[in-house]
């Protein structure tokens, strides 16, 4: 409570700017938080000076910062050129070879690095208060093993450039497997290990791939998810797939795994093809393909997102350093799933090309009981924690005595990325799990971006409650008009990247024109990221929301970000999703979806006293038409809501469009059932 007091004293009410046709931005939160001087003083850039500094040489003379930046990272040959052509197809570090596998995991042998541990893992289950399996892989293992594995692959008839599907969980075997695709030039596709048979099979057609490899089962939330068998079914109607390897996780309490003679083969029968298990590196050229990854869009057919080797690899290394200010002792925990690419990137890539050690922990946050992320810090000694808001809803939904519980004294950094953060949920961060002591890194970027693009750098910038700070190295982002020219500060616009990065996407695989109408269209040649922001009088960005999902009350434009702030904000409201419904009136109608913290009734007094709070907040004007309470809204596994779905049943349509990223499907059913 006194978190959120602290918080509504820090707001500034209405000043609407603008025309028509623009975003408008309603809520400012005006406190800034100082990096404490211990952090400042042991951080890798101390300073906004040091910040500006390294910025400005990353736009004026990019060869000299990437070169440099990218030093440690081993190439077989380095590159003739750093940029080369122009977006959408410009190509990064051209005559550069490398094989990356010798980055993450090569390098590392020759120092004391070749025994520390590379991962940490905890499975899920857990018996009096322990988990029953953890593993410690150190890198030398890691290598071993990746190197095993790609053996084998070749051994299966996998080339340079074939398509290898991973469906797995968090677990250590996720990481060598896509480690070893990238060890003999395969290009790798995670998928969820929770998807359904339809976007398994859609997205195995998608890329042709010639394996899959994938867990008889995974443990979740106290229950066992089918895996093999999903994949079986996807099979019957994917038939460019040739071997399919099985690592079995659940252990012999569990259904014998069926296989299906000449085509399925244990994780150690596929080792065992390539007993010596010497697969050399694929050397590859830069802009050689590393991973697709799918996204779903917002309707229709899933995107493969494409990036490649040398770009991408610069990007989640450098990234990685800077914005979690790392240090070989840290314990880096990045509570992605691996088919997010934020697993890509910061429980792969990223930490293990610095040679880190990363913590991985295959369940769910409140399994057994709320607790368990906290006694995981505690066990391990976690000391910067990345993880979304939508997580940290549900953490401050659950009450703050499972994080009080614990100690967390060894965190010294918290992240945030995946959606806007409302500052409510931002404060609690800081206050509760931070105890006032740890910078908060908001991080803004895109699957397309492959690596962070924005960011509160810790040690070098204050940070704000909700914004996701200034340009990360290399990316000069901007606020733009329909009409292309550039937003007045805190004049809301849609957020454009006009330069380069070496870590963007290439290509949708297979339809690059598709590539091209999606991204650098709406302003030609310029790459539009989707999203609605603002950017303040100290250059803060702050991100307002899909521009797709932009909601026109009144006459103004207003992004979900602020809308849904200003509702979480009410003391009992655990989550929001605002939408419109079209209205024979108004044109639109504002439904925001509520679910409650436990403990706390829904009834007209409720539904009363949050259509007030918004009132307050932003303005009559904003105060919603409908508020409708939900026990839980629809939400993609990487914990983002999935508006397009609650539009459908605010309009009193049934839900429809590809749904396959949805992490609970009995979601919508509910929600539908529950109309007024
Ligand atoms: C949103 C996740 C505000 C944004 C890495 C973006 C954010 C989309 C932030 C990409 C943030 C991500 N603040 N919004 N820190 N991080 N977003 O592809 O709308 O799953 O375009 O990549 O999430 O989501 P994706």
């Amino acid at each position: 409570m006194r978190a959120i007091l602290r918080f509504r004293a820090g707001l500034v009410y209405p000043r609407p700017r603008m025309s028509s046709d623009a975003l408008t931005s309603h809520l400012t939160e005006s406190r800034r938080f100082e990096p404490s001087p211990e952090f400042r003083a042991r951080a890798r850039v101390k300073s906004l000076d040091e910040y500006q500094r390294l910025y400005r040489e990353s736009l004026d003379d990019p060869r000299a910062f990437w070169e440099r930046e990218t030093s440690d990272l081993v190439f077989r040959t380095r590159a003739t050129s750093t940029c080369d052509g122009a977006p959408p197809h410009a190509r990064w570090f051209t005559g550069a070879t490398l094989n990356l596998t010798e980055s993450c995991l090569d390098r590392h042998l020759a120092t004391s690095d070749r025994h520390k541990a590379a991962i940490i893992w905890e499975g899920e289950p857990e018996a009096g208060g322990r988990p029953v399996e953890t593993r410690t892989v150190t890198y030398g293992e890691l290598h071993r093993e990746v190197v095993a594995l790609a053996g084998a692959l070749r051994a299966l008839g996998v080339t340079k450039g074939d398509r290898v599907i991973l469906d797995l969980g968090l677990v250590p075997e996720a990481a060598i497997a896509m480690l070893a695709c990238a060890r003999i030039g395969a290009v790798h596709g995670v998928v969820f290990g929770g998807f359904a048979v339809e976007a398994l099979r859609d997205r195995i057609n998608d890329c042709g791939a010639k394996v899959v490899i994938t867990q008889d089962g995974a443990f979740r939330r106290g229950n066992v998810v089918p895996m093999k068998a999903t994949v079986d079914r996807a099979l019957e109607e994917a038939k460019s797939v040739e071997k399919v390897i099985v690592l079995p996780r659940l252990g012999a309490a569990h259904a014998p795994i069926a296989l299906q003679p000449g085509r399925d083969l244990l994780w150690s029968d596929a080792l065992a093809l390539d007993p010596r298990g010497g697969a050399a590196p694929e050397i590859v050229d830069a802009e050689h393909p590393l991973f697709i990854l799918y996204t779903s869009g917002s309707t229709g057919k899933p995107k493969g997102v494409l990036h490649t080797t040398a770009g991408y690899l610069a990007g989640a290394h450098v990234s990685t350093r800077y914005a979690f200010d790392l240090r070989p002792e840290d314990l880096f925990w990045c509570t992605a799933d691996i088919g997010w690419v934020t697993g890509h990137s910061y429980v792969v890539y990223g930490p293990l090309s610095n040679g880190a050690t990363v913590l991985m922990y295959e369940g769910a946050p409140n399994a057994p009981d709320p607790g368990r992320f906290w006694r995981i810090i505690e066990r391990h000694g976690v000391t910067v924690l990345y993880t979304a808001p939508t997580a940290i809803r549900a953490f401050m939904r659950w009450g703050d005595q499972h994080p009080s519980a614990c100690d967390l004294s060894s965190l010294r950094l918290l992240g945030s990325v995946g959606e806007p953060i409302n500052p409510e949920a931002w404060v609690w961060y800081h206050t509760v799990i931070g105890k006032g002591r740890c910078p908060i890194v908001d991080t803004w970027w895109q699957t397309e971006t492959g690596t962070i693009m924005m960011v509160t750098l810790p040690g070098a910038t204050f940070g704000k409650p909700g914004s996701t700070g200034l340009p990360f190295f290399g990316v000069e982002p901007d606020i733009w008009r329909a009409d292309g020219s550039s937003a007045a500060p805190n004049e809301g616009g849609k957020l454009v990247l006009k330069r380069h990065h070496p870590s963007m996407l290439r290509t949708i695989w297979g339809d690059d024109e598709r590539y091209q109408k999606t991204y650098y269209s709406e302003f030609s040649g310029t790459y539009f990221t989707g999203d609605g922001a603002r950017r303040d009088e100290d250059g803060y960005y702050w991100v307002l929301g899909r521009i797709d999902d932009v909601l026109n009350i009144a006459g103004h434009r207003v992004g979900t970000a602020e809308i849904e702030s200003a509702v979480v904000g009410h003391p009992a409201v655990a989550e929001c999703a605002a939408v419109g419904r079209p209205d024979e009136l108004k044109g639109q109608a504002l439904v925001v979806f509520v679910t409650l913290k436990l403990g706390h009734d829904a009834g007209p007094s409720m539904r009363e006293s949050i259509l007030e709070q918004v009132s307050r907040d932003i303005g009559k004007f904003a105060r919603p038409d409908e508020v409708r309470f939900a026990d839980a809204l629809p939400k993609t596994r990487s914990g983002k809501i999935m508006r397009r779905f609650l539009k459908d049943i605010a309009a009193g349509r049934s839900a429809t469009g590809d749904a396959s990223t949805l992490e609970d499907l009995t979601v919508l059913a509910k929600l539908s059932a529950n109309e007024e």
